[in-house]
């Protein structure tokens, strides 16, 4: 079991760091053998729509998600944490997720070759916002909820948390509780969510 994490701040050592950090924590004490990205240390470009990889299912961008795509296949779970940045999620994890796309073939099928190695991938989220109102990153949740959802990946569970300034979250005893958990249901093949 392996269980990929995905950090979507540039702030290293900060806030969703730290909550990430818990989780693989969590996932590592359940067994699984954890790894982390931080894609603000990547060279990771948009998405081009350039199609070519409706055809052959691998990107036309030669950058560093050509070895996250290998990550990505590799892994049982994923579990990302990534700020609110205006009310949406950061560019670094808005890029990485559009290069998902390279998965799919033109009627948004994954394609042949990927599909067995994608199929029962767990998928999971925390945000952190500097709003009290964790609800501020319901749509960065919707975002990785309907990717699962559509993509028919097994969703593990969010965790929405708030703190503004860096490792301010050390103090949110349930937040930290909570990431830690969704790393140890990560960590279990059967964890599933509606
Ligand atoms: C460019 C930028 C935009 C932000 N936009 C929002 C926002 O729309 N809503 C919000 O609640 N917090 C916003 N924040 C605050 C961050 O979400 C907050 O500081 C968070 O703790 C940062 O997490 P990190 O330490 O993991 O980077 C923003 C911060 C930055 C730098």
């Amino acid at each position: 079991m392996k269980v990929l994490g995905v950090l979507g701040s540039p702030r290293v050592g900060g806030n969703s760091d730290i909550l990430l950090d818990e989780a693989l924590a969590g996932a590592k004490d359940g067994g699984a053998q954890v790894e982390k990205i931080i894609l603000a240390q990547r060279k990771i470009s948009g998405c081009l729509d350039c199609d070519q990889c409706d055809e052959t299912g691998v990107c036309a961008i030669k950058d560093d998600m050509t070895e996250i795509y290998e990550k990505i296949l590799e892994s049982d779970a994923i579990i990302h944490s990534v700020p609110v940045y205006f009310w949406s999620m950061t560019s670094q994890m808005k890029a990485y997720l559009d290069r998902w796309c390279a998965f799919f073939d033109a009627n948004w099928r994954w394609h042949k070759h990927i599909y067995p190695r994608m199929r029962e991938k767990g998928i999971a989220v925390i945000t952190v916002c500097g709003d009290p109102d964790v609800h501020t990153a319901d749509p960065v949740v919707s975002s990785f909820k309907n990717t699962a959802k559509f993509a028919k990946l097994r969703w593990i569970g969010a965790v929405q948390a708030s703190a503004a300034a860096k490792g301010e979250i050390e103090r949110d005893q349930r937040a930290k509780r909570s990431s830690y958990e969704l790393g140890r249901k990560a960590a279990q093949k059967e964890s599933m969510e509606p």
